[in-house]
């Protein structure tokens, strides 16, 4: 099988390259390939021939793209959806990542793959819309949500909370927002499966079980025994930018379908400390 990744030089591009080893994989950065312009998709996707597109470029930066929705929409939205179009003319698969911040969090059970997309900040509607235009002009794609991304291979939430925990007697973190932390490393694992099985439609892949910022950080702190303080705080004491939803968990139940279980997030948690350990 032949795999054209966008979006490799990012965290989870990275961890996709080092686990997708048994195909014939080319990954590019915005420097290869920049998604806003069409003429650049389609040399490579002309070049590289792939049966697999996956599209994990985007404009993550939450609050950044509260500031610049621009740039956000040409890019997560656009850029998506010149992807997509590319896709469609060299009759190549797509796998577009996509967020659990399409939803507003109002639920408090997990989200179905099928429940009404109500984001909250701009980088969710840029998703949101790309998702519907994407559906539009490639019916057949897959559309896997994911959330709360961590990895060795770039800045993500346990990193910084490790950093702050060796510096600071105490540090405060959001008790009020809830979702799935997801390991970079079994969700490439994810990715190649979907891929080889033909996935089709909206799939929701995150780590099993769910907690808030703060029960995170509190792991994280306890995995390593550090001595620093967690303690829990709200959404209305540390502001943002972009407002966050206060539950994005994600059902599992369209990963079962394609016969897929995913391990914990505290599982996940020590093998990505252990594996931090060993590159640091
Ligand atoms: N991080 C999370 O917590 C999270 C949660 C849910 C969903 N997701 C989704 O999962 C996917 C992967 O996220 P990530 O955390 O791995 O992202 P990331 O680390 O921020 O990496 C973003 C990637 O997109 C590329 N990129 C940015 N602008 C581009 C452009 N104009 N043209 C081409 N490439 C461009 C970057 O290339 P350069 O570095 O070369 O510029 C980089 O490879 C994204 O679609 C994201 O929306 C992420």
């Amino acid at each position: 099988m032949r795999v054209t990744v966008f979006g490799a030089t990012g965290l989870l591009g990275k961890a996709l390259a080092r686990e997708w080893t048994d195909d014939d994989v080319s990954g590019l950065g915005s420097k290869d390939a920049d998604i806003r312009d069409p003429k650049q998709i389609s040399n490579v996707i002309q070049r590289t021939q792939p049966n697999w597109i996956v599209l994990a470029a985007a404009y993550t930066d939450v609050d950044g793209c509260e500031g610049n929705p621009e740039h956000a929409f040409a890019v997560n939205c656009r850029g998506a959806l010149n992807v997509a179009k590319a896709a469609k003319q060299f009759a190549s698969r797509l796998l577009f990542l996509s967020t659990d911040y399409v939803f507003d969090g109002a639920k408090n059970r997990p989200y179905e793959t099928n429940d009404p997309r109500a984001p909250l900040n701009v980088y969710g509607r840029s998703k949101a819309e790309a998702e519907v235009q994407i559906s539009e002009v490639l019916p057949e794609c897959c559309i896997l949500r994911t959330s709360w991304l961590f990895g060795n291979d770039g800045k993500c939430f346990p990193d910084t909370i490790l950093k702050l925990a060796a510096s600071r007697p105490a540090i405060d973190v959001v008790d009020d927002q809830r979702g799935s932390p997801t390991y970079t490393a079994d969700l490439a694992r994810t990715i190649i499966q979907l891929c080889r099985s033909d996935a089709k439609g909206i799939v929701h892949a995150t780590n099993r079980g769910n907690c808030s910022w703060f029960e995170f950080a509190r792991e994280i702190v306890a995995d390593v025994r550090l001595n620093s303080m967690v303690r829990p705080t709200t959404s209305e004491q540390f502001v943002r930018p972009a407002q966050r939803p206060r539950y994005s968990v994600l059902s599992s139940k369209s990963l079962q379908k394609q016969a897929i279980e995913m391990p914990t997030w505290q599982d996940a948690l020590r093998r990505y400390l252990r594996e931090r350990k060993a590159v640091s």
